[in-house]
């Protein structure tokens, strides 16, 4: 399959998947080849024993000018059948896929950030961006509204205001903004971006992998839960990692703590 992509490159080095929208002539504008390879990608890269964190990022000058006007809108219009194949292969990368994804994921934002790509960037569990970064809810100054989940998620992750402020307005934001809105995590100068992200992926690398995937879909699943089913869910939750890893995690990092001095759990992870 590799081989025959057109629209989505991979690198891997040292455990880490670099996965580039490979598009930059048209500024990684999302195809519906592109959704589909980069489906097809993830699906593949989930399981592969080489990779234990992605990275999703973009060729030349963009992370992603969001969905490709001519190829998805256009050239999609009247055509139910292919509109269909081509919304749920997009939904399932940009959010089914990475939301629950077994392993960390980082969107590293190189450029271009603009109405659909919110979707990928949203549902990575970290973002770093380039202070330089442009982003845009652009879907306004071209007459339709931030779809797919991008509305819902604009409301979760920001302020009432600043999320109408983004969507009504369509204006552009740079990087710096976007970390202080917390639409990512940090932004740092362009040429400190790869560095950055490397140091970051080897963090999360670091952690037990079993406990990491745990951890994540714990907080994910808990923001819509009262306290009463979170209670019942994170202790059904528990039980499930203790199953999955023989208790392997909590055994060997108390081991490593209480017994042979190996380590402190405030300052960094039991080795797994
Ligand atoms: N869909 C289709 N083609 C695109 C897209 C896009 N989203 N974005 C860029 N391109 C194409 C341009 O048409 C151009 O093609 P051409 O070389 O055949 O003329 C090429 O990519 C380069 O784009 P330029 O506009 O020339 O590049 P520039 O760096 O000046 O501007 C920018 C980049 C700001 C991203 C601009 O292209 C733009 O505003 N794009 C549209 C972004 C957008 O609104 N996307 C849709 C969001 S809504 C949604 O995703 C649901």
């Amino acid at each position: 399959m590799r081989d025959a992509m057109r629209t989505v490159k991979v690198e891997k080095a040292d455990g880490i998947a670099w996965t580039f929208l490979n598009r930059p002539e048209k500024r990684n504008a999302m195809s519906p080849t592109l959704h589909f390879e980069m489906d097809a990608v993830l699906a593949e890269l989930e399981t592969d024993p080489e990779v234990r964190c992605v990275v999703i990022t973009g060729a030349g000058q963009a992370f992603s000018a969001g969905q490709d006007l001519k190829e998805f809108f256009r050239e999609l219009d009247g055509k139910p059948a292919e509109t269909k194949r081509a919304t749920e292969a997009a939904n399932r990368w940009r959010w089914d896929r990475l939301y629950n994804y077994d392993k960390p994921t980082i969107a590293m934002v190189n450029g271009f950030c603009v109405g659909g790509a919110f979707m990928q960037l949203m549902a990575c569990d970290f973002a770093v961006a380039a202070e330089d970064a442009t982003f845009s809810l652009s879907e306004i100054n071209w007459g339709i509204i931030p779809g797919g989940l991008v509305a819902r998620v604009m409301t979760e992750a920001l302020g009432y205001r600043d999320a109408l402020d983004l969507c009504l307005t369509g204006r552009s934001f740079d990087g710096k903004e976007a970390a202080r809105l917390r639409l990512v995590n940090e932004a740092v100068p362009p040429d400190a971006l790869r560095d950055r992200t490397t140091a970051l992926a080897r963090l999360l690398m670091s952690k037990d992998p079993e406990a990491y995937r745990a951890t994540k879909i714990a907080v994910r699943r808990v923001r819509s839960m009262s306290f009463e089913q979170a209670y019942d869910y994170l202790g059904a939750k528990m039980e499930e990692l203790r199953q999955r890893t023989g208790g392997r995690a909590q055994r060997d990092g108390i081991a490593q703590f209480v017994d042979e001095k190996a380590y402190k759990p405030v300052q960094g992870s039991f080795t797994h």
